[in-house]
C-alpha cells in the first residue's frame, strides 16, 4: 500500500516510525517546507514529493494528514477527491464549515477514514477499559479527567508564535488541541456526551486569542457524569482520570517527561492495588503504533474504523460548542 504523509513535523515522525515497521506499506512524505521533507525522507530512507497536486495524490492509496489543524480539511478534500483513504490527525478541523462536503466526497468514493485518537490505543487506557467492561467493578458512576501542561513548555526550542496551537484560526486552544483526546477516550468508554456545562477562559497569560483553561461538567448517554479539567498553564505536565464505580475506583495518573504512568485500583474494602504496567507501558509510542495498524488493517480489509470522519465531526461540533462557553458568562 502506498502511503503519503502530509506534514513532516513532530507527529508525522511518530506515524512514520509506525508505518516503516509494516511490510505491506511503502511511504513518501510531503511538507510545504521542502528542506524539512527532504531531511525526514533521507533520515527514514523514503521518497518525498516536491508539490502536492491532484495527479501526485492519485498515485497513493492512503494519506496521513499531519499538517497544522487549520489545513486538515483542505488536505483531506484534495486527497479524498483522488480516492485516497484518510488518516487525519486530531482534531478533525478548526471549524465545521467544509466538513459536510468532505463527508460527501468520502461517501461517494467509499473511503476508509480514521481521525487521530491514539489514546484509545494506549495500553493503559485499554487496560482501564478492560477493567470497566469486565463488570468486576459493577456500575460506573462518575469520572474526573484532566490534562494540564504549559503550552510554552510543550515544544522546547520552538517559539510560541511558530506553533499552530497558539492561534484559534489554526485549530489552537486547549479544547481543540488537547481536550479532543479527553473527550475521545471518555466517549469511547461512556458513550456520547448528552449535555454539558462549564467555564472556558483566557487567563491572559498568553498574548493570543486562544482559551487556555476549561473546566467542564459532562453527562454521557450511559448516565456517567464527568468533570474534564484542561489547561495550558501547568509547568509540570499531568494527565489522568479517576473513575468511581460501585465496587471500586480506578485511578490513572501520568506525569513528567519521560512520561511515567501509574494505575491503581481501590477495591470495595478500601484496599489499594497497584496494577503492574511493566509489561504494557513504554514511552507512549505504542498508542501510535496501535492506531496506525488499526488504520492500515481497516483499509486492507475495507472495514470502517473506530473513529471515522463522521464520528469525529460530532466530537468537533461538541468541542466548538464547549468553546462558546467563553462568551456565555
Ligand atoms: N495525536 C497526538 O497526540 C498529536 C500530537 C501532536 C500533534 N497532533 C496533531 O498533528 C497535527 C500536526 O501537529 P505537529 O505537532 O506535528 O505540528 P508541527 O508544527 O510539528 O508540524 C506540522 C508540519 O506541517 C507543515 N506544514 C505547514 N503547512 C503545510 C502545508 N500547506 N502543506 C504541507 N505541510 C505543511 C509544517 O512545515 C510542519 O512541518 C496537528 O493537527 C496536531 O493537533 C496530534
Amino acid at each position: 500500500m502506498k502511503v503519503l504523509v502530509i506534514g513532516a513535523g513532530s507527529v508525522a515522525q511518530l506515524h512514520l516510525h509506525s508505518l516503516l515497521g509494516m511490510s505491506e506499506v511503502s511511504c513518501c512524505v510531503f511538507d510545504i517546507d521542502v528542506k524539512k521533507a527532504k531531511h525526514l525522507a533521507n533520515a527514514s530512507k523514503i521518497g518525498f514529493l516536491e508539490s502536492l497536486t491532484e495527479s501526485s495524490l492519485s498515485k497513493f492509496d492512503a494519506v496521513f494528514i499531519c499538517s497544522p489543524t487549520g489545513l486538515h480539511l483542505e488536505h483531506a478534500k484534495l486527497a479524498a477527491s483522488q480516492g485516497c483513504h484518510l488518516f487525519i490527525e486530531k482534531p478533525l478541523a478548526s471549524e465545521l464549515q467544509g466538513v459536510e462536503e468532505l463527508i460527501e466526497i468520502i461517501n461517494s468514493n467509499n473511503l476508509i477514514t480514521l481521525v487521530g485518537c491514539n489514546l484509545i490505543f494506549d495500553p493503559v487506557i485499554k487496560k482501564i477499559n478492560e477493567l470497566l467492561k469486565s463488570g468486576s467493578l459493577g456500575r460506573i458512576f462518575s469520572a474526573k479527567a484532566y490534562f494540564s501542561h504549559s503550552l510554552a513548555q510543550m515544544r522546547p526550542g520552538v517559539e510560541l508564535k511558530d506553533v499552530y496551537a497558539f492561534y484559534r484560526a489554526q485549530g489552537g486552544g486547549v479544547l481543540l488541541d488537547c481536550g479532543s483526546h479527553e473527550l475521545q477516550y471518555l466517549s469511547y468508554m461512556f458513550g456520547n456526551v448528552a449535555s454539558f456545562k462549564g467555564y472556558v477562559e483566557k487567563t491572559g497569560v498568553y498574548s493570543s486569542d486562544i482559551e487556555d483553561q476549561a473546566l467542564l461538567l459532562c453527562k454521557f448517554t450511559s448516565g456517567v457524569i464527568a468533570t474534564v479539567s484542561l489547561d495550558f498553564l501547568n509547568p509540570c505536565r499531568s494527565r489522568g482520570v479517576e473513575i468511581v464505580c460501585e465496587k471500586g475506583t480506578v485511578v490513572w495518573s501520568q506525569r513528567g517527561k519521560p512520561i511515567r504512568n501509574e494505575l491503581k485500583l481501590y477495591q470495595g474494602n478500601g484496599q489499594e492495588q497497584v496494577i503492574d504496567l511493566s509489561n504494557i507501558c513504554n514511552d507512549g509510542s505504542s498508542s501510535f503504533v496501535g492506531e496506525a495498524h488499526h488504520f492500515i488493517n481497516s483499509v486492507l480489509q475495507r472495514k470502517q474504523t473506530v473513529q471515522p470522519v463522521a464520528k469525529a465531526a460530532e466530537i468537533l461540533s461538541l468541542l466548538l460548542k464547549m468553546r462558546d462557553l467563553e462568551h456565555a458568562k
